[in-house]
């Protein structure tokens, strides 16, 4: 699966989203989710975002690995629900993500 890493906290362009075949894409406060199982791998997500937030799980680089299991146990308490849209917004963001200080305007 690809994985959202730390340059989309706070940014959140969003057009990956519209690139997304499945609808896999996940909004939460600070950060974008993809499902891990949700996933196909297209990668037509990954040249869209201007921040370049988006990587196939092995080439995460290794400052951000710990995004890999982020975009994975975020979706531990909902299990697939097979659908962003429908799904709404993420009540909250990994604890990664929540404790990032907050980008400077
Ligand atoms: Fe984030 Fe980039 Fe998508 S900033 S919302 S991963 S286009
Ligand atoms: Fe979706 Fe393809 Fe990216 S399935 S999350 S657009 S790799």
């Amino acid at each position: 699966a690809y994985v959202i890493a730390q340059p989309c906290v706070d940014v959140k362009d969003r057009a990956c989203i519209e690139e997304c075949p499945v609808d896999c894409i996940y909004e939460g406060p600070r950060k974008l989710y993809i499902h891990p199982d949700e996933c196909v791998d297209c990668g037509a997500c990954e040249p869209v975002c201007p921040v370049e937030a988006i990587f196939y799980e092995d080439e995460v680089p290794v400052e951000w690995s710990g995004y890999r299991t982020a975009d994975t146990e975020i979706f531990a308490p909902l299990g697939s629900p097979a659908g962003a849209g429908a799904t709404g917004p993420l009540a909250e963001d990994h604890p990664l993500v929540a404790a990032r200080p907050a980008l400077e305007p």
